[in-house]
């Protein structure tokens, strides 16, 4: 955590550390300031020296290479991507509240955060190692160790060949124009704009073509969505399926949740977000439960991978009042109302309606 952002911040573990800004601090900025950006760790961040960092690439390749930093800055084109990060456990807050989700961290709106990241393309980088016929899967693998794994194992995951080759994955030293900092992966990660966070891997040390999905702990046992009824203590590896694509979400910024505000006209802000290749395409906010919407009205467009922000202004009624959004993406698909229909054992992917209470009291009165 930078120096001065503590009051920004919901700190929910220091070590591994796991925190996310407030939302009226992540409302700020469209670019979010690395101070502000979430952390999202499962083990210890480690401390790698760029001198010294070395990116192996192996498995099903023609020419295994070992890269070093110099190496992947003066043999690749750089590149950049402005792209949304979003933790799966993202909202978990909402479903904890339906039903209790024991051993994880109650994330609010906030596991969302979005950077302009700076490297080479990975389908470069694969592509000078050559890839063979029959590659499925890259994985990738870290050095921090996490504890939750059944024995404690390094940090890894895997995407498909196609989202791997795809121009958007990149390999990033560069968050918004500064070298890519320690607790967000530095010297050298993984962006995997339009996937859950999880694949984004920080501090990678080794990318492997082969013809499955990673066995780490965090490709076959975690960030799988199981059935609300399963019991996360008898599921196995390979229970559930694998999450890879971000669901199409929504959350309220601004006002604060519990705000109390004079009657007559407020800016609600927002921001909403869908995965891989589905924009935003209309947001709607209600003061009124949902009986009667006002169509929001959607901020600067970032490109395909990043969020939009959009905002309403509304009048608001005297009395306790509940704000809810409701986004659509470009397929068409809305936003499930309840999270009681999205709830799940681990607790990911709530993208319900979002909603806050607010207490509006009259101004002449
Ligand atoms: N990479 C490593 N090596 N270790 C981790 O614990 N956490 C993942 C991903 N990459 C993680 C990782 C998860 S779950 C998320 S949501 C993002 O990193 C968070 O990235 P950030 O901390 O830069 O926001």
């Amino acid at each position: 955590m930078s120096a001065g952002t503590e009051h920004v911040m919901v700190v929910h573990e220091q070590d591994p550390y796991n925190a996310e800004p407030t939302p009226s601090a992540l409302a700020e900025h469209a670019l979010t300031p690395v101070g502000v950006f979430y952390g999202r760790n499962h083990g210890t961040i480690p401390v790698i020296a760029p001198q010294e960092w070395r990116l192996r690439i192996d498995g099903m390749v023609e020419h295994p290479l070992e890269l070093s930093l110099a190496d992947l800055k003066q043999r690749f084109a750089h590149r950049e991507v402005v792209a949304t990060l979003q933790c799966a456990g993202n909202r978990r807050a909402g479903l904890q509240a339906v039903r209790d989700i024991p051993g994880q961290h109650p994330w609010g709106a906030g596991a969302t955060s979005t950077a302009r990241w700076g490297g080479a393309g990975l389908a470069d980088v694969l592509a000078a190692a050559g890839m063979r016929p029959g590659v499925t899967d890259i994985e990738f693998e870290a050095p921090d160790i996490a504890g939750e794994a059944t024995p404690p194992q390094p940090y890894g995951s895997s995407i498909s060949a196609a989202k791997a080759t795809a121009g958007e994955t990149m390999l990033i030293w560069e968050m918004n124009g500064k070298p890519l900092p320690v607790e967000h992966g530095g010297p050298v990660r993984v962006v995997v704009p339009g996937h859950i966070g999880a694949r984004s891997v920080k501090w990678i040390e080794r990318i492997t073509a082969q013809d499955h999905p990673s066995d780490n702990f965090f490709q076959a046992s975690a960030y799988r969505l199981l059935p609300a009824d399963a019991d996360p203590a008898r599921t196995g590896i390979g229970d559930g399926f694998a999450l890879t694509a971000v669901a199409l979400n929504s959350a309220i910024l601004r006002p604060d949740d519990h705000a109390v505000l004079p009657s007559g006209p407020t800016t609600i802000k927002g921001y909403a977000y869908a995965g891989d290749d589905r924009g935003i395409a209309r947001v709607d906010v209600s003061v009124d439960g949902g009986r009667t919407w006002l169509q929001a009205e959607l901020e600067e467009d970032l490109g395909p991978w990043a969020w939009r922000f959009w905002h309403a202004t509304v009048g608001l009624p005297v009395g306790e009042v509940t704000i809810t959004a409701r986004a659509w993406d470009t397929t068409a698909a809305v936003q499930p109302e309840h999270p009681e229909s999205v709830w799940n054992p681990p607790g990911y992917i709530n993208n319900s309606w979002p909603a806050i209470t607010v207490s509006v009291h009259d101004v002449a009165g």
